[in-house]
């Protein structure tokens, strides 16, 4: 397994090229589903869970075409995918592909509303939590959809196709937005989404839903209206700029004392984020295509931040602020509430001398002068890049052992981060 040596206390200085984003990617990929036409995608990201998804889809019986050139199995190496489903030869998501990647259980909507019957691992728990399925079973069960959960899979059968339905999520799920827009997009009749999630991801794929046919209202809000449509239509778009990538950067240039321009993405997308580190001590310049983030403080000021679904403070940025927070000049509570034990990556931080009290679903950062590299071993994507930021931030040489996690998410990060003068390295293991 490979792992990264990082030699930390070097501002970064330079231009960082956003990717287009992973968790628009593969709701995207998998609307291919729905169409027996290609679906052609620009501005992947070059990224482990592309090529994971792309197997997945092309053994439900899709065609890949990366770049022009076809592959048997995974595609990478290119930005361009064009996904053609025009037979499904299989409906079975299985377990060694579903458990590496929650976003494969995708599948489950578009199988039904095309074939009336999905046969799909659960994806299980994982670092971040259980993370259940109930409230895609439920919906799709209102959609008329029947299921019986046995030996790890998920058996659904809608003989007579999916109808339209007034679905009322308990939770704000975008997997289960994602899942039940699909599925109600070739559904007969008209569905109703209550307390959908926003996430831009969402609105990504809402435009490609469209592109392809489909009748979607309240884009942006919480009600979304879908009405459904026989079949849809092949269609190309591009993949927005990654979010997450793009706030993982800002901090970089933060925590480091440093200037990044970000380019190929948009400052809107991640306003929580930017908001929360003007408040620590930085200063934000918009451009035409991203944005500008350097540090104006000498210290870094503490900033009290709670998850939430977007326009909320993002989950996936937790950690990453978690990690300028362990250098602040005084002390910052970071409340998570979208997963139950995401604070995997507080004993990590603290072997790098941070001090930090987890309290249930709230941890008390106290800042400490500075940070001092040691070994530490990466825990889930987010968890690993905070790790990354802390190495780049501390005194001396961090080992950050399991990068694969890393590797699912972000596109030649050692590489990007070494263009701006970070002394980051790749250590080839076994
Ligand atoms: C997506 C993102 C992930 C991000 C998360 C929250 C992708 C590929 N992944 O994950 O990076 O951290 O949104 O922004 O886009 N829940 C239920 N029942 C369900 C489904 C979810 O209780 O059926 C709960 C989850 O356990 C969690 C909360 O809802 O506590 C939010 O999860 P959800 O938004 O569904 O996350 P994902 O779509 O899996």
């Amino acid at each position: 397994m490979d792992s990264i040596r990082i030699k930390g206390g070097k501002p970064l200085f330079g231009r960082i090229e956003i990717s287009g984003a992973k968790n628009a990617a593969l709701p995207l990929m998998v609307a291919s589903l729905l169409t027996d036409e290609t679906v052609t995608l620009s501005n992947l990201p070059h990224v482990a869970d592309i090529s994971t998804l792309t197997t997945l889809l092309c053994q439900h019986g899709a065609k890949a075409v990366m770049n022009g050139q076809t592959a048997a199995e995974g595609c990478s190496g290119g930005r361009a995918l064009a996904l053609t489903a025009d037979r499904i030869t299989n409906t079975e998501a299985p377990y060694d592909i579903v458990r590496k990647m929650r976003a494969g259980a995708l599948v489950l909507g578009p199988l039904l509303a095309r074939e009336g019957r999905a046969r799909v691992s659960l994806p299980g728990g994982c670092a971040i939590g259980t993370r259940p399925m109930n409230l895609h079973v439920g919906g799709l069960e209102q959609m008329g959809a029947t299921f019986d959960i046995e030996g790890g899979y998920m058996n659904a059968v809608a003989p007579n196709g999916l109808h339209g339905a007034e679905i009322r999520f308990e939770t704000v799920s975008v997997g289960a937005t994602e899942n039940l827009l699909m599925a109600a997009s070739l559904a007969r009749g008209v569905t109703i989404l209550e307390n959908a999630a926003k996430e831009p991801e969402i609105s990504d794929l809402i435009d490609l839903l469209r592109k392809m046919g489909a009748e979607i209202e309240g884009d942006g809000t919480d009600r979304l209206v879908i009405i459904g449509k026989d079949r849809l239509q092949g269609a190309q778009h591009r993949v927005m700029p990654d979010r997450i990538e793009t706030g993982t950067y800002a901090i970089a240039a933060v925590i480091t004392g440093g200037r990044l321009e970000l380019t190929n993405t948009r400052a809107e997308l991640i306003r929580s984020v930017l908001d929360i580190l003007v408040e620590a001590g930085a200063d934000v310049e918009e451009t035409a295509d991203g944005l500008i983030i350097w540090r104006t403080s000498p210290t870094i000021h503490g900033v009290d931040i709670m998850t939430l679904p977007y326009p909320g403070y993002p989950t996936d940025m937790q950690a990453q602020m978690m990690a300028l927070m362990c250098i602040c000049d005084g002390a910052a509570m970071i409340t998570e509430t979208i997963f139950e034990n995401r604070f995997m990556h507080v004993p990590e931080l603290a072997r790098l001398g941070a001090n930090i009290n987890v309290h249930g679903h709230s941890a008390l950062v106290r800042g400490v002068g500075k940070l001092v590299g040691a070994p530490v071993m990466a825990t889930d994507l987010r968890a690993s890049v905070s790790l990354v930021l802390a190495g780049l931030a501390a005194e001396g040489e961090t080992i950050i052992n399991r990068v694969y996690h890393l590797d699912r998410g972000y596109e030649r990060l050692e590489e990007k981060l070494a263009a701006c003068g970070a002394n980051i390295e790749r250590i080839a293991g076994n």
